[in-house]
């Protein structure tokens, strides 16, 4: 694709979120199929509009941020757990991956997605690729090989008194570990020797259990064969556990941590 085409989807992306954006409901990461009878009918010209307005806005930030094309970028799709990389041909990884809360970043696409032409067989089956789906795919992996902190956690969960705890929390946990396993023994494949992983991942409880994701993904990393994993911790002021008041039940400061850790 051209970036002018990469450019006037983005451009469509924005002009359809702005457009529904008054049947966007509490959870911003959970978009629901409307009845037929909330559906939204704007007239060609507000879409138009807004495709316009949209359009100027994209590109001004472009022009603000001074950028520069000319760098020879390449991007390419892939699944983090089969990376189509030789083996020690990268220099540095800079990645964000899924967070192990439950989002569904299938779900929370739907809009782009439709854009694309994707059907609900389409979204379903990118939702069970999804490292850290809530949907259960029966991957479970082998939790002995994670590390101490993973297996206290997993423990505590199981033995938990709370509903589902031993079984659908349990399962949703192994199955997000054994996604980030598997990611992070690519990662190790393809790594050159010594070159730097950084990735930003945040904390989270399950009721009273703190899920130390840093801490987990680092021990995974030192027994998947790196040398090192370093830690820098920056506290998140607000995020949605913190507006929940029925995390109150279990704790009385909900606060995260959100960490940046870095692999060689
Ligand atoms: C915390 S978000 C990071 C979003 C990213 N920073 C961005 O701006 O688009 C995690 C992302 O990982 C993606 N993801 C989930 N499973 C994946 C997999 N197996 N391989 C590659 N990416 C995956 C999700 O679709 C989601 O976009």
């Amino acid at each position: 694709m051209s970036t002018l085409a990469a450019f006037f989807y983005t451009v469509l992306f924005r002009t359809v979120r702005v457009l529904i954006a008054p049947r966007a409901g509490t959870n911003p990461t959970w978009w629901k199929q409307v009845a037929e009878a909330d559906r939204l009918d704007p007239s060609p010209e507000t879409i138009v509009n807004q495709f316009q307005a949209s359009a100027a806005e994209l590109a001004a930030g472009l022009h603000r941020d001074n950028y520069v094309g000319g760098v020879d970028v390449q991007a390419r799709l892939g699944d983090s757990r089969d990376l189509p990389l030789e083996a020690r041909t990268v220099g540095g990884v800079i990645t964000s991956p899924p967070y192990c809360t439950r989002i569904d970043y299938g779900v929370a696409t739907r809009p782009e997605l439709a854009i694309l032409g994707a059907g609900e067989r389409d979204l379903k089956e990118l939702r069970d690729q999804m490292v850290g789906t809530p949907t259960m795919t029966g991957k479970r992996g082998t939790a002995e090989q994670w590390g101490a902190t993973a297996t206290a956690f997993l423990d505590g969960v199981a033995a938990h008194a709370s509903k589902a705890s031993a079984g659908y929390y349990t399962n949703y946990f192994r199955q997000y570990y054994a996604g980030m396993w598997d990611s992070l023994a690519e990662l190790h494949r393809v790594m050159k020797e010594g070159a730097p992983a950084v990735l930003v991942v945040q904390d989270n409880y399950y009721k009273d259990l703190h899920n130390d994701t840093a801490k987990i993904l680092g021990e995974m990393a030192i027994a998947l064969g790196f040398d090192r994993a370093e830690r820098h911790d920056f506290p998140v002021i607000r995020n949605r556990a913190s507006m929940n008041p029925r995390t109150r039940q279990y704790r009385n400061k909900a606060s995260a941590v959100e960490s940046i850790l870095v692999l060689r």
